[in-house]
């Protein structure tokens, strides 16, 4: 029997899946961490966190099958920036990419102009390169120390096989490649005071770089260059083609949008990057989705929240504003917080509730609109994907057709299905994800529904902009 790990790196919790060739998962297993945020807008992780629970997942998804395991494929977190010393310790804890601090750089980075034509891209706080900056200007110490640098999936796969790799869609993230060429820029590294051999050697995500060293016991698994999480996520939704769409609720919400070229044409208003199939994808990102939820859920109400039997679907009259840590497409401003706005004496905890679930879908709608695309059908992905409300709130926010897959854990399949085509399973990841993803219509667009949003959307685009130059 030959069995795949996919492995999903994620901000919250480092998830595992054991699968079969069909894509049929055996087992799961989830390790969770802390993220650390010593000062506002700061977001850090402890990388030996990430390599811990990894090892703890490698182990309890092989218990009893070690010599069936073929491959392990890593969906990382993207934008991370790790920094090892001449011998491979890390240097500083991991800064993740919701971290905000870097807003100073950014702006030096933006001002160059030429950012787009050499990357490919503008420059976002949560993107490594700026953060490379700050840590220059801020930290000349440990930046003198560091002697390679790496995205977290790409430290976690340096570790469990010695050999240091990273692959065109996290790469892209980066802010040091140029996309459209699939090269490192020379000229943003000179501009971020480092040398390109400091960087990993550059693979398509579907390529086998490396076994698993033998402390693993995983004699026969090979190890792909794996992707970043939302390409994972959109292999593992069987988002690969032009007009498919995957959404992820996760701690971020993304939109994603496959190209089979690169494609500028929406400007930078979305993310121009790589994707894991070998071609290209558009991406919006929203800095708190699912989290948003989460706080409002467990954080604030402190309760197990059951869902409302009869939601007022775009009727609360109330907004919320998902801003919680700043906000990434397309307001670009870390500053940004979030807010109810609307509330009346006769708001319900339910009504709130519902606000928040909606307040994530405008936000997601922001980004389609700046990006100027028309999305008819979407893949539901994430922790948020599983609640039926959402699905229904998304579909008519967005007015596009809502499908979701067996997994909602998109990326952790995703790095199973690389993992596969790397070992010949499947000719491609095209193949691999044809054969095994199935996807199933979940909640379609409802004319009258979706009127009552696009007005719900009229109002919500006038907010951030009212309340921007609120300093509090
Ligand atoms: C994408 C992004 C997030 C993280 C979350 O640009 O920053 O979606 O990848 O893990």
């Amino acid at each position: 029997m030959d069995l795949y790990i996919g492995i999903d790196l994620g901000t919250s919790a480092c998830k595992g899946i054991l699968t079969n060739k069909k894509g049929e998962v055996l087992r799961t297993h989830s390790v969770g961490y802390p993220v650390y945020t010593p000062f506002e807008n700061y977001s850090q992780q402890d990388p030996l966190d990430w390599y811990k629970a990894a090892v703890e997942i490698l182990c309890v998804l092989s218990e009893g099958h070690k010599e069936d395991i073929k491959g392990v494929g890593i969906a990382g977190q993207m934008h991370g920036l790790v920094m090892l010393d001449r011998n491979d310790e890390v240097i500083r804890p991991a800064i993740l990419w919701n971290d905000g601090r870097s807003t100073k750089e950014c702006r030096y980075l933006n001002a160059m102009g030429d950012l787009p034509e050499l990357t490919g891209n503008v420059a976002f706080p949560g993107f490594t390169a700026p953060k490379i900056l700050w840590v220059k200007n801020n930290e000349p110490e440990n930046f003198a120390r560091a002697r390679k640098i790496c995205l977290p999936k790409d430290y976690l796969a340096y570790m469990l096989t010695g050999v240091f790799s990273t692959e065109y869609s996290d790469a892209a993230g980066m802010l040091l490649l140029d996309v459209k060429n699939k090269c490192w820029s020379e000229k943003m590294c000179a501009i971020c005071g480092i040398s390109r051999d400091m960087l990993p050697t550059l693979y398509e995500s579907y390529q086998p770089t490396g076994r698993l060293k033998p402390e693993f016991g995983l004699e026969n698994a090979v190890l792909c260059a794996g992707a970043g999480d939302n390409a994972a996520a959109a292999v593992g939704t069987a988002t690969l083609r032009e007009g498919d769409c995957s959404i992820s609720l996760g701690t971020s919400g993304t939109v994603f949008l496959p190209c089979d070229k690169f494609n500028d044409s929406c400007g930078t208003a979305l993310h121009n990057f790589a994707h894991a199939n070998g071609r290209f994808h558009l991406m919006g990102c929203i800095l708190s989705a699912a989290s948003c939820n989460k706080w409002w859920i467990k954080d604030v109400l402190n309760a197990d929240y059951g869902d409302p039997d009869e939601p007022k679907y775009g009727r609360t009259g109330v907004w919320f504003l998902p801003y919680l840590t700043g906000e990434r497409c397309p307001h670009n401003d870390v500053e940004a917080r979030g807010a109810f706005i609307g509330l009346g004496a006769n708001t319900s905890r339910e009504d709130m509730s519902l606000a928040v679930l909606e307040g994530v879908a405008y936000a997601l709608r922001d980004c389609v609109e700046a990006g100027g695309v028309k999305i008819e059908k979407a893949v539901l992905c994430g922790g948020g994907a599983v609640s039926s409300i959402w699905q229904r709130v998304i579909a008519n926010v967005l007015g596009a057709d809502i499908y979701l897959t067996e997994t909602e854990q998109g990326p952790s399949m995703g790095g199973a299905l690389l993992a596969m085509a790397a070992c010949g399973e499947y000719p491609d990841v095209f193949a691999a994800a044809d054969a095994t993803v199935k996807k199933t219509l979940a909640v379609k667009c409802e004319p009258e529904l979706k009127d009552v949003y696009d007005k719900g959307y009229e109002v919500y685009r006038q907010l951030y902009p009212a309340l921007k130059n609120v300093k509090f």
